[in-house]
């Protein structure tokens, strides 16, 4: 698909299809929206790497998290992405549907979606570069992150759809996240019904 038809055929998705998420489109999905691009020397670091998306200073300061709920060759539980490994490290065991329904505003997305993305700014890595007033970045950079989450699912005839509609305190315990780390935006995801 070319990013023509890509940003042409792009629609918010709200059912899906009862068929699991493989792994390897969940890996595309990763990988291509929101994993790593380049590695350049920076911060003390010869191979600091850069993700696909732009982020402020480079901070990549969206960590995403993952809840997997029906996916193949993937067990059920709720992980985090690790850009730079490109890999899935495993936190808990699967998310009970009660306690993912708490987490949605629309419950209903809870039984729907195979795999829900989560995007999480951790403030600390950019207060400590930045003054205060950017911790509205972290806002541009969910932005970013999701802007490629779209046309990337698009072109890989997956639906999905951005859910600000949240409840932090029941994602944070779902996620296990600190104080520092704000939870900024959803992605659900998944086939698209009738495929
Ligand atoms: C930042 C953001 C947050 C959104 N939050 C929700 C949400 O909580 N619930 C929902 O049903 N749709 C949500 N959406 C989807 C929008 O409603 C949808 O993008 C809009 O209706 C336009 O439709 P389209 O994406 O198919 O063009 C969100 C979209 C964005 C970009």
């Amino acid at each position: 698909m070319t990013l023509t038809d890509a940003l042409w055929s792009r629609r918010s998705a709200y059912s899906f299809a009862c068929r699991p998420l493989e792994l390897g489109s969940l890996s595309s999905l990763l990988r291509l929206a929101l994993g790593v691009g380049r590695r350049v020397d920076a911060y003390g670091d010869p191979q600091y790497p850069l993700s696909l998306a732009p982020s402020a200073g480079g901070l990549r300061s969206v960590r995403p998290y993952v809840i997997v709920q029906r996916a193949e060759g993937l067990e059920l539980g709720v992980y985090r992405y690790d850009a730079p490994a490109h890999e899935l490290e495993r936190l808990s065991q699967a998310c009970e549907e009660r306690r993912l329904r708490e987490v949605f505003v629309q419950p209903e997305f809870a039984e729907r979606a195979p795999v829900v993305i989560a995007l999480v700014a951790d403030l600390e890595t950019v207060l400590r570069k930045y003054t205060l007033r950017h911790y509205r970045t972290v806002h541009v950079d969910t932005g970013l992150a999701v802007q490629n989450l779209y046309p990337v699912s698009t072109a890989l005839r997956l639906a999905g759809c951005a859910v600000a509609g949240f409840h932090d305190s029941a994602l944070g315990r779902v996620l296990g996240l600190s104080p520092g780390q704000i939870p900024t935006l959803l992605y659900v995801v998944g086939h698209r019904p009738g495929t």
